[in-house]
């Protein structure tokens, strides 16, 4: 076992003032939504976090609490399938509170409860500028495709 290549780009926070880029640090280093957001934990790239498989498009199965099923959503801004058709203010009630437009959001999805304005911001900068990923997940009404 070799230790994972420190990312040196990302050793450091950006500022604020340019928010994709905190956006984007936050996602792939701090709290790694895309470990879990992508197509599987098997194929996640860590070195090249944009080149996982279907990258922040979501579908990767996982369990919850209780041990059932829980598929990851898809947070790329396609429309049907994504979080194009959702606000800002809802994004933020979901990923701070566990409330989506959908309903309560389940474990293993963390409440990030002490996440500051200016990330959830930064955040949802970032989707905007990501490939959009046509991939129905449960919410959708669709079982997970693989
Ligand atoms: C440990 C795995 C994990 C991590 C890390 C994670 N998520 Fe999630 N996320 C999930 C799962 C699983 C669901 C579906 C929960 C359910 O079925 O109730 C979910 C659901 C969501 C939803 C709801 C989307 C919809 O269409 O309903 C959003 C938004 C979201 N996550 C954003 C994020 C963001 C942003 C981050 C990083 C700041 C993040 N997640 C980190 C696993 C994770």
């Amino acid at each position: 076992m070799k230790p994972t290549p420190l990312l040196a780009h990302l050793a450091e926070a950006p500022s604020a003032s340019n928010p994709v880029a905190l956006g984007h640090y936050l996602v792939v280093a701090r709290y790694q939504c895309y470990y879990c957001h992508s197509r599987s934990f098997s194929t996640l790239n860590q070195t090249h976090p944009g080149q996982s498989q279907n990258y922040l498009g979501g579908g990767n199965p996982m369990l919850g609490d209780k041990l059932e099923l829980r598929v990851s959503r898809n947070l790329t801004m396609d429309p049907q399938t994504g979080l194009g058709d959702w606000s800002e203010a809802q994004f933020s009630r979901a990923i701070r509170c566990g409330m989506s437009p959908h309903g309560p959001l389940y474990e293993p999805m963390p409440k990030f409860t002490a996440m500051t304005d200016e990330e959830d911001h930064a955040i949802w900068a970032y989707l905007q500028t990501v490939p959009k990923i046509k991939n129905a997940t449960p919410e959708d009404g669709a079982l997970a495709q693989r």
